[in-house]
């Protein structure tokens, strides 16, 4: 069951019911100021970090569940509705919400009343601007009220939701224009530079800023008193719970529409310049910002700029195949997606409250892959912001602050994948750009400019903590977990309420990562290029000889007869072993080892695949290990600490699906690795959203596995690892367009009956007009014709796992037209 479908010349997805499984968002803004908006206008707003520069409330964990938003309510007469339905829940005759590419647009009617109201952030300006057109589609004149509603937040996010002792006391505001504009200036006396403004582009009729005046202080938005008697009481906050709202009158002959433009702002002032008056803000910078968005035809342009900056950075790696899912996931969504994880690393989502966590290490490291061909300067930007939190042995505070860029002392270090992932995200930034003056930065260490290196260094950092980390089989230490934060072998928690990822040591001697082996052989292989690269040959050497030893140990110790082990515990027994009772098989360092290269030419990688197929595959993904863990397992940690199928209990872990197909593509097998791509795939998922539940426009971190009560749930959408890889998986693996140092490389892996497809890539300055010709084949290059040559395939291996055929790269040559030919 569907409820919407998408909109690909639109580029949106049209949801056409308030009545959702979940609410589906939509994130507003590109750079600094985002905002998360629901289909039924909840969510909240900030600027730059969701925890320390919070401009409005939202309540997780509240009844009904997406409660608080930036609201418009609607009077006509005695009845009071919404546009987006939501708070009051009035029924409305028709309503549709449009999530385009940093913008949603929502269109209802009531009784002949109609709204349209689109939100969005401008490129160019720290705020969220409106746009609230009303229509009166009677044959008679209208007297409607128009009210709108946010609640601030007291900036932290997360002092403000406990700190009530202090900050019932705090909330300031201010009001000019006769309430049009509303100005939240609560700790600005003192130590804060920056205030929040909502402005409306006109008169108003009434204003309130108390919250209890407005709603009345035993109401919730869904029945706000001053709505209800049909007038704000122009009401001054002094502490307690600041809002803004504004009341205008509207007359509306029949068949007229007037529309009003409402402008939710941040605005910093330099030290010297805060105040125009004792205890009166300096407000021209709020002012100037105000003046930007008080017609609509400015308003329209703002729109269009966004527009055009989507249609530019979509232009970079562009599809056209003959299956419309694949074309509309892999030209709009996908790609969208691995901008918000750019964005967001992991902190503000609907799942994740926007307090708990930064920016991760390794997310981060993981989001460039999927983001770095589309903003490479930002991309280089977050490379030094990442390897600045490094420490000088190469391990690496799991988290930082964006507002701060410090690590976070909180949860620490000790996640031995971290240190690898750097080497990641570099390495696709200087295939994607050529760019080796990256590796020249003086980067510092925990943010300690004294005890800089260049990244070169920092990578040689990453790369030799593991080197220097390993265990009794010659693998990788595992620290406090590797990537699956839930396998937590030197952790031993007895008492709830221990943090899995903090508890016990940070590192046993013991406990050792098969995992981390295959990127080690992975990411150790990338590091050796860049040395080879920078003409540190025997550096390089180096580096291959230590790879040469964890490939053996991963072959050896890491096999276990159908697939590679998954770890060895502080006991060195095996995790992921036909050993043990319970968690079998994991898919990890399955899909890993194989698109590392591991196992392949000794055909351990073909089988290890078969039992992923055999063992762990459903009709909605590949879980992520078998048989689910029944009891809590007081040697492994979180991972049993969840019910059987959900989350690294046996869930199906979006993003390691990717790795699975990836790893088929190595081998050869393109429908196997479609089939798995589909499986997860949001418009393939479209059609059971009423199981899956999630947005149908974005990949969730997890769908419950077979052992959970409610298989093919998806949870934790958006802020996911899955949106990098999968885009990773389909544009360089299964479609096969790989950026190497030398140049692009192409060598597609895909499924019977897919047929022949165009690709436009933009690639170091120049435009690849690339048609694949499927020719019977699933992979492999027979012919390639670049600009009416005949390319010598012979030597040309692109790169050491996946050996596609390069496109010579042609000093001042910028357009390429490449055919290519499988078979
Ligand atoms: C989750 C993991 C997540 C970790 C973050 C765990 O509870 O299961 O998916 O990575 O928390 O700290
Ligand atoms: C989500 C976390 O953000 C990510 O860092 C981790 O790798 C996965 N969960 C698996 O535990």
């Amino acid at each position: 069951m569907k409820y919407g479908y998408f909109d690909d010349a639109a580029l949106e997805y049209v949801i056409t019911t308030p009545k959702t499984p979940l609410p589906w968002i939509n994130y507003l803004g590109n750079k600094e100021f985002f905002s998360l908006i629901s289909n039924t206008c909840g969510g909240y707003t900030f600027y730059k970090d969701a925890k320390l520069l919070r401009l409005t409330r939202y309540r997780y964990n509240n009844v009904p569940y997406d409660n608080n938003g930036k609201y418009f309510f609607i009077k006509d007469g005695d009845t009071v509705w919404n546009p987006g339905w939501q708070p009051v829940k009035t029924a409305l005759d028709s309503y549709e919400c449009r999530h385009g590419l940093g913008y949603s647009t929502f269109t209802a009617s009531k009784k002949d009343i109609q709204t349209r109201v689109l939100t969005f952030v401008p490129m160019e300006d720290n705020c969220e601007v409106s746009k609230v057109t009303i229509t009166n589609n009677r044959s008679t004149d209208a007297e409607i009220q128009l009210f709108s509603y946010v609640e601030w937040c007291l900036w932290n996010a997360d002092d403000d939701m406990k700190n009530f002792q202090r900050n019932l006391s705090t909330g300031e505001v201010e009001v000019t224009g006769g309430g049009s504009v509303i100005y939240h200036k609560t700790e600005y006396r003192e130590r804060r530079n920056h205030y929040a403004i909502y402005g409306v582009n006109t008169a108003v009729d009434g204003f309130d800023t108390s919250r209890d005046a407005f709603l009345g202080a035993y109401n919730g938005p869904d029945s706000p008193d001053a709505v209800a008697a049909g007038a704000c009481t122009n009401s001054i906050a002094s502490g307690w719970s600041p809002i803004a709202a504004h009341q205008i009158n509207v007359k509306l002959a029949a068949g007229e529409s007037k529309t009003f433009i409402f402008t939710l702002g941040y605005i910093e002032n330099p030290e010297d310049q805060k105040w125009e008056a004792p205890s009166v803000v300096n407000k021209k910078p709020a002012e100037a910002m105000l003046a930007k968005y008080q017609d609509e035809a400015s308003v329209d342009k703002a729109l269009e700029e966004l527009k055009a900056y989507w249609k530019d950075l979509l232009s970079i790696y562009h599809v056209k195949s003959s299956n419309e899912k694949v074309d509309r996931m892999v030209n709009i969504w996908n790609q969208y997606q691995c901008m918000v994880t750019f964005n967001m690393s992991r902190s503000a989502s609907y799942y994740e409250s926007g307090i708990g966590r930064g920016m991760g290490f390794r997310d981060s490291c993981q989001d460039l892959l999927g983001f770095v061909h589309l903003i490479p300067d930002r991309a280089r930007q977050r490379i030094i912001d990442i390897a600045s939190t490094q420490f000088q042995d190469g391990s690496a505070y799991h988290q930082y602050q964006p507002l701060t860029k410090k690590g976070n002392s909180d949860i620490g270090s000790g996640f031995n994948d971290d240190p690898l992932w750097l080497i990641a995200g570099t390495s696709a930034y200087i295939r994607e750009t050529g760019d080796l003056s990256i590796l020249e930065e003086m980067v510092p260490f925990d943010n300690d400019m004294s005890v800089a290196k260049t990244l070169m260094g920092h990578l040689k950092c990453s790369f030799d903590f593991t080197a220097t980390h390993k265990g009794p089989h010659g693998l990788p230490l595992i620290g406090r977990a590797d990537w699956n934060d839930c396998l937590n072998l030197n952790c031993f928690s007895e008492h709830p309420g221990e943090s899995f990822q903090t508890f016990g040591p940070s590192e046993g001697p013991v406990a050792e990562s098969v995992f981390i082996a295959g990127m080690f052989v992975k990411y150790g292989e990338e590091y050796a290029q860049l040395c080879d690269l920078t003409g540190d040959h025997a550096e390089a050497e180096r580096a291959r000889a230590e790879v040469k030893k964890v490939y053996d140990a991963a072959t050896t110790a890491g096999w276990d007869g159908e697939w590679f082990v998954r770890a060895y515990d502080a006991n060195s027994n095996k995790v992921g072993s036909k050993e043990c009772e319970e968690g079998q098989i994991y898919i990890e360092p399955q899909g890993f080892c194989v698109l590392a290269g591991i196992g392949v030419k000794e055909g351990l990688a073909e089988k290890a695949l078969k039992s992923v197929e055999e063992r762990l595959d459903t009709k909605y993904g590949v879980m992520i290990l078998q048989p689910a863990y029944t009891k809590y397992h007081l040697e492994l940690g979180e991972v049993s600490s969840y019910p059987p199928g959900y989350k690294e209990n046996a869930g199906i872990f979006c993003h390691n699906n990717p790795w699975v197909s990836i790893a088929e593509t190595v081998l050869g097998h393109g429908d196997r690795a479609f089939e798995i791509y589909k499986k997860t795939c949001p418009a393939y998922v479209e059609e059971i959203s009423e199981i899956h539940c999630t947005e149908p426009y974005v990949y969730s971190q997890m769908v419950a596995g077979r052992d959970a009560k409610f298989h093919g749930q998806g949870k934790n959408s958006w802020l996911t690892g899955t949106a990098a890889w999968t885009f990773v998986n389909v544009s360089q693996y299964i479609l096969g367009v790989y950026p190497t140092h030398n140049g692009l490389s192409i060598n597609p892996c895909i499924p019977e009956g897919f047929g022949d497809f165009e690709i436009t890539r933009k690639y170091r300055g120049a435009t690849y007009n690339i048609s694949v010709k499927q020719n019977g084949a699933q992979k492999g290059i027979s012919k390639l014709i670049v600009n009416g040559k005949d390319i010598d395939l012979s030597g040309a291996k692109a790169d050491v796992v996946s050996g596609g055929a390069l496109i010579p790269y042609e000093e001042g040559v910028t357009e390429y037209k490449v055919e290519a030919i499988m078979g």
